[in-house]
């Protein structure tokens, strides 16, 4: 699989969250691909221990930003233009979820999963949207989640800003389409990653999950890494609006 081309070379790509798991991973592809790419995070430790793992040198940027500050987002794309002079397209791939059922959890705990999830997506495809729209050529690919569609205990507000960042795809679909800036989103099942550890190295867990799951286990960073690369890419150029499940067949039964 390593070989696939994608025609992303000199690209450039902003990946919100991409110091370690799905967006690390989709650097890496990236980077392998040629494109430039800038990721960013909360903590700049982070940030710095992902430039050592993807060694892009000059074709890798990191900023620090918290999605849903609206002057890191601004600040982000400042640096992405300054450094690369374009954006080609964005990922959406922030994601973060406090354990809780909706009726138990204080509105506190609700704004800050919104926040990062959607709030964060809007902020970010904001900004993309209204320079890709000067281009008149971009790609917005989001991380949305198995959650959105089907209710998980625990992970329920999650799901519900999952689910708006879905019906954001094709809203901004629609809105960017005479711009030709195609808007999708990829929906995965559990992958490994530290966000679904306690899921996933718990063996109990880990074995009610792939009987739910038709090719038999979890998804892996770049089971997700690729189907994003295809639809930031022109293969997909007359695909938007839509969410590409990346479940393993999960959802098919
Ligand atoms: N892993 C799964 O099982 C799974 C399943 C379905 C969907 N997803 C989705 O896939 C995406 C990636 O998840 P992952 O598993 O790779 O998560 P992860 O391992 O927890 O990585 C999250 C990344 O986002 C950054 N981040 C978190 N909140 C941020 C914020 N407010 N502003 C900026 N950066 C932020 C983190 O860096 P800092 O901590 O330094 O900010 C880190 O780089 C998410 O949208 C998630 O919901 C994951």
């Amino acid at each position: 699989m390593g070989n696939i081309s994608y025609g992303l070379e000199n690209r450039v790509f902003v990946i919100t969250g991409g110091s370690r798991g799905i967006g690390l991973e989709i650097a890496r592809k990236l980077l392998d691909q040629k494109a430039k790419v800038v990721i960013c995070g909360r903590k700049q430790e982070g940030l710095e221990a992902a430039k050592t793992k993807l060694s892009g040198g000059a074709g890798l940027l990191t900023v620090q930003a918290h999605v849903a500050k609206e002057s890191d987002v601004e600040n982000l794309f400042d640096k992405a233009l300054e450094n690369f002079g374009k954006i080609d397209g964005l990922i959406n791939n922030v994601g973060m979820n406090i354990i809780t059922s909706v009726v138990d959890a204080d509105y506190l705990l609700w704004q800050k999963i919104i926040e990062s999830n959607l709030n964060g997506t809007f902020l970010c495809s904001k900004k993309a949207g209204q320079l890709m729209r000067g281009q008149k050529k971009g790609k917005i690919v989001s991380i949305s989640s198995i959650a959105a569609r089907r209710s998980a205990p625990a992970m329920g507000i999650y799901g519900i800003a999952k689910a708006g960042i879905e019906m954001m795809t094709k809203v901004l679909a629609q809105e960017l389409a005479p711009f030709d800036i195609q808007v999708n989103a990829v929906a995965p099942g559990m992958v490994r990653t530290k966000f679904s550890e306690p899921f996933w190295s718990n063996n109990d867990i880990y074995n009610q999950v792939v009987k739910t799951i038709p090719l038999g286990r979890i998804a892996e960073p770049s089971d997700v890494a690729h189907p994003v690369l295809f639809l930031c890419s022109d293969a997909s150029a007359f695909i938007t609006g839509q969410t590409i499940m990346v479940d393993g067949g999960a959802s098919a039964i």
